[in-house]
């Protein structure tokens, strides 16, 4: 199982599990690094997350033999199953990794990995989840949410934090045991894009416009266009969905 360990105060957990793992190489193969506050948290797009206490932080370092494209979503899928298993309400997933509740985030996941040559050393996957937050800076780009906002009530982290390990383990163990059905199947269900109308920016000024028809099991976000063509992004940020 997991081992943990805790801080109160990291720059980054991604980059404290990064730290271990080149400390400790083969013998440390899953370990979760969990802090209650991160002063440097990284989100997508270089961004920063902001981590005040309250917030669930974590990071999952495990050594796979290969990285698998769906390690990110399916880090979304096990976010929902642990959100849904504490309250009952219609989280979704954006992809490729925010969870959201009616269009306000709860949660992100920055999945790292690192290879030695072609053979995969380690996969970093770090998870967000706005738990017991009471009040949120003005973002830029999106409204976020939290578990209290939406209740009204606390919650422990160290029980929401076990929660999600149940979760992640059972799709991971099914993954790399060649099932990523589950994980599809979930992905596409959970889905916010679904049918959705969306502006994709895809880079160097490219804007895919279409309507979504689903995620591959490549992990890519499959895109009709109005000329009735598909196409496959595998990154890219939503501009808008409707
Ligand atoms: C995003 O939505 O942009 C991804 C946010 C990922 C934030 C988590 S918090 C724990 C882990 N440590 C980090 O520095 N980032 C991830």
């Amino acid at each position: 199982m997991y081992k943990k360990i805790y801080f109160d105060e990291l720059d980054s957990t991604n980059k404290e599990a990064k730290k271990i793992a080149e400390q400790n190489k083969k013998e440390l193969k899953e370990l979760v690094v969990i802090s209650k506050t991160q002063f440097k948290g990284q989100g997508n797009h270089n961004r920063i997350w902001k981590s005040h206490e309250g917030g669930l932080y974590f990071s999952i370092l495990l050594r796979p033999e290969a990285m698998l494209p769906l390690f990110s979503l399916m880090a979304g899928v096990a976010v929902i199953e642990t959100l849904k298993e504490l309250v009952n309400l219609d989280f979704k997933i954006k992809w490729p990794n925010d969870v959201l509740f009616n269009k306000n985030k709860i949660s992100g996941i920055l999945t790292e990995c690192k290879f030695i040559g072609n053979t995969l050393d380690y996969v970093i996957v770090g998870c967000g989840i706005n738990i017991n937050q009471k009040d949120f800076d003005d973002f830029k780009n999106y409204k976020a949410t939290s578990l209290y906002l939406l209740t009204g009530k606390e919650f422990d982290l160290n029980s929401v934090l076990d929660i999600y390990l149940k979760h992640f383990n059972k799709l991971y163990f099914n993954y790399i045991n060649s099932n990523s059905e589950e994980i599809l199947d979930k992905l596409n269900k959970y889905s916010v894009l679904k049918d959705k109308k969306v502006i994709v920016d895809v880079g160097e000024n490219i804007f895919i416009i279409g309507k979504v028809i689903g995620i591959n099991s490549d992990g890519g976000l499959i895109i009709k266009k109005e000329n009735q063509k598909n196409e496959i992004i595998y990154s890219g940020s939503i501009l808008s969905f409707e």
